[in-house]
């Protein structure tokens, strides 16, 4: 027991300021996520465009899948597995061509790349793929730049002094005209996107640098040899499978590798 009436002033004082840090605490956690969902970033912006949270083996914590964006790990099974045991990943600049959910930009991240700049047509994913990478908190080394449908090339948000040691990319698959911006995911009329690709790799690729794609459609593996031919560059399939013994379309999508020959 406190005899001393200055000792009771003191106490009473301690314990009112300890109610007060308490309540200010309390009054601080949904922000800063303490009693947020599990997987869920204290920042959320904009928790309505949230269509899913989908787990994945790279990652403990499930991802967060915005309205009207890609998700389908299978496209990319093999490319991810590739990013998680090629050492060489770690330290690289690393460029993403349509990124989604940002999936494949923060495995690469998680391998240790030094920066990844990722693009995106889908407005939604441009959000989506920085709000997983705040989440995952890997956004320090992380861009994502919108495309504009009106010019929407490989490179058009790239500039030409941008040079990166790895490209990669799990692009629309299928030469179909896209009506929606979901199927923009899916169709790239005419293989524009694909051909600007490889029309902008002498400018974006660094000498030893290489490409890597994810593609589970025929016609578009056979338009990468071709084009490989054209542009001169060497095309590795990174996939046992032959692909005159595949459907059109199949899954898990195919590996491809793209370099410059050495010099
Ligand atoms: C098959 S999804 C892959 C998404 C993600 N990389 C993944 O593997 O889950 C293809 C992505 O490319 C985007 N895309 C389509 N055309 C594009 C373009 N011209 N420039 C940049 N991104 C584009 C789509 O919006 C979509 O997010």
């Amino acid at each position: 027991m406190l005899k001393n009436p200055q000792s009771k002033i003191v106490a009473v004082a301690l314990l009112v300021l300890c109610s007060v840090i308490v309540q200010f605490n309390f009054s601080l956690i949904p922000f800063s996520g303490k009693l947020a969902k599990k997987n869920e970033p204290s920042s959320a912006p904009n928790h309505s465009e949230i269509r899913a949270w989908k787990s994945v083996e790279d990652f403990e914590q499930e991802l967060a899948v915005f309205k009207t964006v890609f998700w389908d790990p299978r496209d990319t099974e093999s490319l991810r597995k590739l990013i998680r045991e090629d050492e060489s990943i770690a330290g690289t600049s690393i460029l993403e061509i349509g990124t989604g959910s940002g999936l494949i930009s923060l495995c690469c991240l998680k391998a240790g790349a030094k920066r990844v700049i990722a693009t995106d047509v889908n407005a939604n994913a441009v959000e989506n793929a920085k709000f997983n990478a705040s989440h995952l908190g890997l956004e320090s080394t992380f861009e994502v730049r919108q495309v504009p449908l009106s010019n929407s090339s490989a490179f058009s948000v790239i500039q030409d002094s941008e040079k990166f040691d790895l490209i990669i990319s799990n692009p629309p698959w299928v030469n179909r005209t896209p009506n929606t911006i979901d199927e923009y995911a899916l169709y790239d009329q005419n293989f524009d996107l694909l051909k600007s690709l490889f029309a902008g790799l002498k400018i974006h690729l660094k000498p030893k640098g290489r490409v890597l794609l994810a593609y589970g459609c025929v016609d578009a593996i056979k338009t990468i040899q071709k084009l490989s031919d054209e542009y001169g560059l060497q095309y590795t399939k990174i996939d046992p499978r032959i692909l005159d013994r595949l459907p059109e379309e199949f899954l898990p999508g195919m590996m491809v590798q793209l370099q410059f020959p050495a010099e």
